[in-house]
């Protein structure tokens, strides 16, 4: 078991990258703010781009088993469309990623209120999070793409100045690594991640319930109505939630399972299965391969404690995405590498806070290829 764990984990700096940059103007926003949109190339034809609003991913191409290059996420044409968007297609969300239950935690004795904005609950920053604002590019000498906001103290009802930087490198390995670091002036909450919707046949190409899925944890969150955890770390094994060894989502996701009534399908946080290694090390929390006509597989490393995997419950048709397809319910799968859920209010949970003098620091990163 152990020979096999060390045979999934790499250390970071093994996968250098060659990518090309180029920037080109996506519009302004409402307020007139410039929006820039980045194309980064590799040496083997994949492509990303990324726009400076939300630090959204709006198009990633991979190849398919025949060489042929797909548009495997789930976004818009236009800016409009992002800033008036729900789903957080692709977006970069902060400060707090997930849920906090009724918007409401206590840290260093202080209590704390942030925007209810999904049922009595705070999910992904507030009213507008960090997928709502304009981030400040940098392009880096390896076609890599730093991209910086600085959110103010009581922004969205956290407290502290934080910093954050997340540079997307795309590698000649096929590889999008997404790196996130903050820092902060106050002590606070953080979960940052990315909210890409895939579809490994191609973004708007028919559902993603016969995706071959594979999660590695043992454990997963019950959650009750609200989709806030109930604090219990439950066994997957006997459930429809165990993707220890490869299932599709469509298979079990009509059972008459209280948490998949709940979840309106999967939309859970599942407890990473992580050998006890040193920091930069990454390790293997899901695989996703499209068997059928495209060949495709992404695998998702991290150094996070928990994933959300959200089979696209709530999309029903009326985003019109790239190109004018209709994404209708499971057009796409989120792999959200992340900190527990509510955490803030879970003293048992892996701790979300950041203080002054501590550097966050964590990667996720997508490898694609295909067979
Ligand atoms: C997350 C949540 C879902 C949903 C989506 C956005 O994945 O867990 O419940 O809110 O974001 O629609």
């Amino acid at each position: 078991m152990r020979f096999k764990l060390f045979s999934i984990l790499t250390l970071l700096p093994l996968t250098m990258s060659a990518a090309t940059i180029q920037k080109s103007d996506f519009g302004k926003t409402a307020d007139g703010a410039a929006v820039a949109l980045y194309t980064i190339k590799n040496g083997k034809g994949m492509e990303a781009k990324i726009i400076t609003y939300g630090g959204a991913i709006v198009s990633l191409k991979t190849p398919d088993r025949t060489g042929a290059m797909g548009d495997i996420v789930l976004g818009y044409d236009t800016l409009a469309e992002y800033a008036a968007g729900k789903s957080y297609f692709g977006a970069l969300i902060g400060r707090y990623g997930n849920r906090i239950a009724h918007g409401k935690f206590t840290l260093d004795g202080k209590a704390y209120s942030v925007p209810v904005n999904n049922g009595e609950n705070a999910l992904h920053g507030g009213i507008r999070g960090f997928d709502k604002r304009v981030w400040t590019a940098r392009e880096l000498p390896d076609g890599a793409l730093e991209l910086t906001y600085k959110s103010k103290d009581g922004e969205e009802g956290y407290p502290g100045n934080l910093a954050a930087t997340v540079t997307y490198t795309l590698t000649d390995a096929n590889t999008l690594r997404i790196h996130y670091i903050a820092t902060t002036d106050k002590p606070t909450v953080l979960n940052l991640t990315n909210h890409s919707y895939f579809n490994l046949k191609g973004a708007g190409d028919g559902d993603i319930l016969g995706h071959l899925v594979t999660l590695n944890a043992d454990e997963y969150l019950p959650v009750d109505a609200g989709l806030i955890p109930t604090g219990e770390l439950r066994l997957v094994d006997g459930t429809p939630f165990d993707f220890r060894h490869g299932r599709t989502p469509g298979e079990r996701i009509s059972q008459p399972d209280q948490q998949l009534k709940l979840g309106n399908g999967y939309d859970h946080n599942w407890i990473l299965n992580r050998p006890e290694m040193g920091p930069g090390m990454l390790s293997l929390a899901a695989r996703v391969e499209e068997t059928g006509v495209s060949g495709r597989i992404m695998e998702v490393y991290t150094d996070q404690p928990g994933i959300q995997f959200y089979t696209g419950n709530f999309l029903d048709g009326t985003d019109k995405g790239k190109g004018g397809k209709v994404y209708n319910q499971h057009a796409g799968f989120c792999v959200e590498t992340q900190h527990y859920p509510d955490s803030p209010n879970k003293p048992s949970f892996p701790s979300t806070i950041l203080r002054p003098g501590q550097k966050y620091d964590t990667t996720t990163e997508f490898r694609f290829s295909a067979k």
